[in-house]
């Protein structure tokens, strides 16, 4: 079979190779892929928003299967486009991405089903933002309503931060029209736990629980990134947590989907967090999360393409999903100076023997050499027995990686470790 992979980070990366196990394909494209994935795909200068052009090529190539991972082409409704010609996806129809592609309507929807998740309230206009800021308690939590690449939430310790977020999405519009809404909710604390699932639409099977790494700097200082590292398991998501979870927001999300007419297929990721209350939403992704899949795919023992394929069929109630009883550890690499300005251009060297470990997700070929073409460049991730050997051997490999304004954190997994 012929499979096509939208997208071209590190994620695509990891799906990729884990796809390329399976035995049923013959093939692989990559639209657009990167530099590094070009090792194991045959990658197709098509943008990953660019539907027209994707399902051009698909019908041209004779694609048997898709596989769409990035949140814009969900969004803007790609499996829905493949799917009008007759070529079987992996990933939600658009009525069902906007679970992520609006947090207007992921709050409502929780409200509404009883999905435990922060109080918020919701505002179309910039005056009773600040009217309600005048006397809302702080923290407070100010997120953009659409897609901001991962940037469109605002912790705000003071009434005159929260305000001035606030005025950035609404009247500056930071975010473009993704701000014309915003959710203003709830702090919470407490761990944070990503839980990536398989879903037909009638069963959920959670997948291995991983912790992200989100700011920029060792300490959980810095900005927020799109990931700087992760590990998997996560150690506060215990079993008895798992059955809560299952319990309470993963099976009434997907009926509330459901009851909404808008039955979601494909990877439904829950952004946890576990509160004194219990455990909360803090975001659904509609797609497969990054870094995350870099540690997940890793310990999946079973065959991925055969769930993908159950997912998409409505039979993966009856499809072995099986996880290694190990753990993982990735640790990322970036240019000096992501999330904000940075160099690149950088030759990579990876050594040979740790190729099948990397996971590249910016980066150019130039003849024979790799360049650095990103803010975050590779991840380096090991697997092993223990979370101190998968951690330890990360770092190993990250050892065996050079570019020249490489940039990585030193502590992914050191919360997970104290956890224990
Ligand atoms: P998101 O982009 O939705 O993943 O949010 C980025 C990060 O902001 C999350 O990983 C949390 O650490 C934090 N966050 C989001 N919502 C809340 C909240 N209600 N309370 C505390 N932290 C939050
Ligand atoms: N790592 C968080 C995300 O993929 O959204």
């Amino acid at each position: 079979m012929k499979v096509m992979v939208v997208g071209g980070g590190g994620r695509e990366h990891a799906i990729i190779k884990k796809l390329r196990e399976s035995k049923q394909i013959t093939e692989i494209f990559a639209l657009p892929g990167n530099g590094g994935i070009a090792a194991d795909a045959k990658c197709v200068s098509i943008g990953a928003k660019d539907i027209e052009k994707i399902c051009d090529f698909a019908k041209a190539e004779g694609i048997d299967y898709a596989v769409v991972a990035p949140d814009d082409p969900l969004v803007l409704g790609c499996v829905d486009a493949l799917n009008e010609i007759g070529i079987p996806c992996f990933g939600p129809e658009k009525k069902a991405a906007i679970i992520e592609g609006s947090k207007v309507f992921s709050k409502n929807l929780m409200k509404k089903y009883g999905i435990p998740t922060a109080e918020y309230e919701v505002f179309t206009d910039l005056a009773s933002a600040l009217s309600y800021l005048d006397t809302a308690p702080v923290p407070t939590v100010i997120k953009a309503d659409g897609l901001a690449l991962g940037k469109g939430v605002i912790i705000a310790m003071t009434r005159d931060e929260a305000k001035e977020a606030v005025r950035s999405m609404m009247e500056d519009k930071i975010f473009g029209e993704s701000g014309s809404q915003v959710v203003i909710e709830e702090f919470l604390t407490g761990p944070e736990v990503s839980v990536l699932s398989f879903t037909d639409g009638k069963t959920v099977v959670p997948m291995i629980s991983s912790m992200d790494h989100k700011r920029a700097l060792d300490n959980d200082e810095g900005l927020n990134t799109g990931g700087m590292g992760t590990v998997a398991p996560n150690p506060y998501y215990t079993d008895e947590v798992a059955k809560e979870c299952m319990e309470k927001i993963f099976l009434p999300t997907v009926e509330a989907m459901n009851s909404e007419g808008r039955t979601f297929k494909g990877c439904l990721y829950f952004g946890l967090m576990l509160t004194p209350k219990g455990p909360k939403v803090i975001e659904y992704n509609c797609r497969f999360g990054d870094p995350e899949t870099q540690v997940v795919l890793p310990l999946l023992d079973s065959d991925l393409f055969e769930i993908m394929q159950s997912v998409t069929n409505g039979t993966l109630a009856e499809t072995e999903v099986r996880f290694k009883n190990e753990h993982a550890c990735c640790v990322i690499m970036a240019s000096e100076g992501y999330p904000q300005k940075y160099d690149s251009g950088f030759e990579i060297t990876v050594a040979d023997e740790i190729k099948d470990k990397v996971y590249v997700a910016g980066a150019k070929k130039d003849g024979d050499k790799l360049l650095s073409a990103g803010g975050r460049v590779l991840g380096a991730t090991e697997t092993a027995d223990t979370l101190e050997k998968a951690i330890d051997g990360a770092y190993a490999l990250v050892e065996k990686i050079h570019f020249e304004n490489a940039y990585f954190r030193h502590d992914i997994g050191k919360k997970a470790k104290e956890a224990k």
